[in-house]
């Protein structure tokens, strides 16, 4: 089965958005399986955690059993990874997610398995690991999310300069307009980063209420 990793410069900056809007569009022509390996701050009753919002873009229930099977690690502290882990005293160990993400996508069931990953791709996942290293261990392509926040194009170039290092293959940019009034937009984005030497595929997102009419992400996919 096929994987692609979503990460994004930090938290909040789109990656369920993209992730669902993918989804959604891969399932026109795809068997498509989504996990969200570990979410910190969960509230099964809240109707927009990213584990609700996955499911509901591959058609399926929201209950325990699904939230089962896309998020196996779910905590309820509202912070980082590793700090939910030691103040709900569970640790989870990269080896043990990896595992949980194996026994996911062997089935061969699907086409493509989406996963997100939790905050940034250097945000901690466990005591000693960052989303990064579950990247490394996945050996998935990425796709990288960043909002045009102010910021974003340090971030952004940072991150590409460590995937180069590490062998990370960047299949494809999604540049989602922010909501802060003064963000640039992706097209002011896009052209700086063109400038500063980033040569990738590159979706622009604007902000928009719905899924209807966004930009097709799927070409990496071909
Ligand atoms: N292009 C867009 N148009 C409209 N809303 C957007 C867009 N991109 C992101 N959002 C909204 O911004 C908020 C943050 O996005 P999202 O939850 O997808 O971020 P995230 O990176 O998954 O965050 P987390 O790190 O918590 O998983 C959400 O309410 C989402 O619907
Ligand atoms: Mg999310």
């Amino acid at each position: 089965m096929r994987k692609i990793f979503i990460s994004s410069i930090g938290t909040g900056h789109g990656k369920t958005f993209v992730a669902s809007h993918l989804i959604r569009q891969l399932r026109a022509k795809n068997k498509v399986q989504a996990l969200k390996p570990l979410i910190s701050g969960f509230d099964a009753a809240d109707e927009t955690n990213d584990a609700a919002l996955l499911l509901r873009a591959l058609g399926l229930p929201v209950n325990e059993q699904y939230y089962d099977a896309i998020a196996p690690f779910r905590f309820v502290v509202p912070t980082s990874p590793d700090l939910a882990m030691a103040l709900e005293n569970r640790e989870v160990s990269l080896d043990e997610m990896m595992q949980a993400i194996k026994l996911r996508t062997t089935k061969e069931d699907a086409d493509i398995c989406v996963i997100e990953g939790a905050g940034g791709l250097f945000s901690p996942l466990t005591k000693h690991h960052t989303n990064f290293d579950l990247l490394l261990r996945l050996g998935a392509p990425l796709l990288l999310v960043a909002d045009t926040r102010l910021g974003s194009i340090s971030q952004l170039l940072s991150l590409l300069v460590s995937c180069r290092m590490w062998g990370i293959q960047v299949v494809q940019l999604v540049l989602s307009q922010s909501e802060e009034s003064h963000a640039m937009t992706p097209q002011d984005m896009l052209k700086s980063l063109c400038d500063h030497g980033v040569r990738l595929p590159v979706v622009m997102l604007p902000r928009v209420k719905e899924h209807d009419n966004l930009p097709d992400i799927t070409g990496w996919m071909r």
